[in-house]
């Protein structure tokens, strides 16, 4: 029984992995970034590592920002590596 639930679950895994479920926040990213037309790239052009640096810097305030140190802010550090990590895996768009 363990045996076959050990193989269920190692058979589910790829499915899992790629559920692609958005983190609480990151399908608001998209309204900014990424918007033809405008200077700022989509976020799917960037490493989840890039994301997460950025994020850090804009919220300690090591990093000039606009609108992004209020935004990272508003993230703690496991929900913006979420974030990072779901941006990233994403299809790159034109
Ligand atoms: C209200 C518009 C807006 C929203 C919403 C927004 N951003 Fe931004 N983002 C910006 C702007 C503008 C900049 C340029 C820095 C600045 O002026 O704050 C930027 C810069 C960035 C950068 C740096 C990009 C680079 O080229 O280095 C990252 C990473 C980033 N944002 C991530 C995010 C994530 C993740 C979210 C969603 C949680 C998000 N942003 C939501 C407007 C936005």
């Amino acid at each position: 029984m363990t045996r076959f639930l050990t193989a269920a679950v190692f058979c589910l895994l790829p499915f899992l992995a790629s559920a692609q479920v958005a983190p609480p926040g990151a399908e608001s990213c998209g309204g900014c970034h990424g918007v033809p037309g405008t200077a700022l790239p989509a976020l799917s052009q960037l490493k989840s590592d890039q994301i997460a640096i950025a994020m850090a810097d804009f919220r300690k305030g090591a990093r000039e920002a606009t609108v992004m140190d209020r935004i990272a802010k508003g993230f703690s550090e496991p929900e913006t590596e979420a974030i990072a990590k779901w941006l990233a895996a994403r299809e790159h768009r034109p």
